[in-house]
């Protein structure tokens, strides 16, 4: 399974680094099999040395390789620590700092011709949700839209907005009826985000077409990240 942490605009470097090698310890020690994402600020990249199962991203990153877009990073700068994972499209890029469809898609693009890995987020806020599954399947849908859904290095995680940051993570049917539907147009796996935590994190795994979960708040206290990998061990 894909058990992924975004640290969003937490941890520095010095703790970043603390925090892998504690992470790198715990695998080792408990030989877990699953397949770790993190995805620390941008200021704490660095070419880590850590075992293949743990995959280091970047939050975001700007379609270019270099230039000037004061503020973003671009392939250049993420080259130079070999790091070739990165998200797109979460909700707090696409709500907070107004990251359209068409940048989401025109990001996706260059990634996918650099090879990178993309976890794409994809979620519908609140009003949407409260109109009924249809009105969800069609929001989350458009967000796919200029996606090249065959890419074999394509994770999508399905990450309702009102659930993301709030404690409150969507109902194991919600998520379930969403997944399903996801999966009869999308092959790639499917991740589940939003609350997830200590508590959730085995009845979410435990869901048909889940592949695995991308966790904020919940994951940046390393012990309770180890914790929730070795409930996926446990599974
Ligand atoms: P959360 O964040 O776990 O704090 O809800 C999830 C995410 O934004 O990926």
């Amino acid at each position: 399974m894909i058990i992924a942490s975004n640290f969003k605009t937490n941890h520095t470097r010095n703790s970043t680094y603390a925090y892998l090698a504690t992470l790198q310890e715990f695998i080792t020690k408990k030989d877990s099999k699953q397949d770790i994402y993190i995805f620390p600020p941008s200021t704490a990249l660095d070419g880590f040395t850590l075992s293949s199962q743990i995959h280091v991203g970047v939050q975001n990153a700007y379609p270019v390789e270099k230039g000037s877009f004061t503020g973003e990073i671009g392939l250049e700068q993420i080259n130079e620590f070999g790091l070739n994972t990165i998200l797109i499209g979460h909700s707090e890029r696409r709500h907070i700092l107004g990251e359209s469809q068409a940048l989401c898609a025109k990001k996706f693009d260059y990634f996918k011709e650099q090879d990178f890995e993309i976890v794409y987020c994809i979620g519908e806020p609140l009003e949407v949700r409260e109109k009924g599954i249809d009105e969800v399947m069609a929001y989350n849908l458009k967000q796919l839209e200029g996606i090249d859904l065959s890419y074999d290095k394509l994770i999508v995680a399905y990450e309702p907005v009102w659930a993301i940051g709030t404690g409150v993570s969507a109902s194991v049917q919600q998520i379930e009826e969403t997944l399903g539907k996801l999966h009869q147009k999308v092959k790639a796996p499917l991740l589940y985000g939003g609350s997830v935590n200590v508590s959730s994190v085995k009845e979410i795994l435990e869901i048909e077409h889940c592949e695995g979960v991308l966790v904020g708040t919940a994951s940046w206290d390393v012990d309770s990240f180890c914790q929730m990998i070795e409930i996926a061990d446990s599974i």
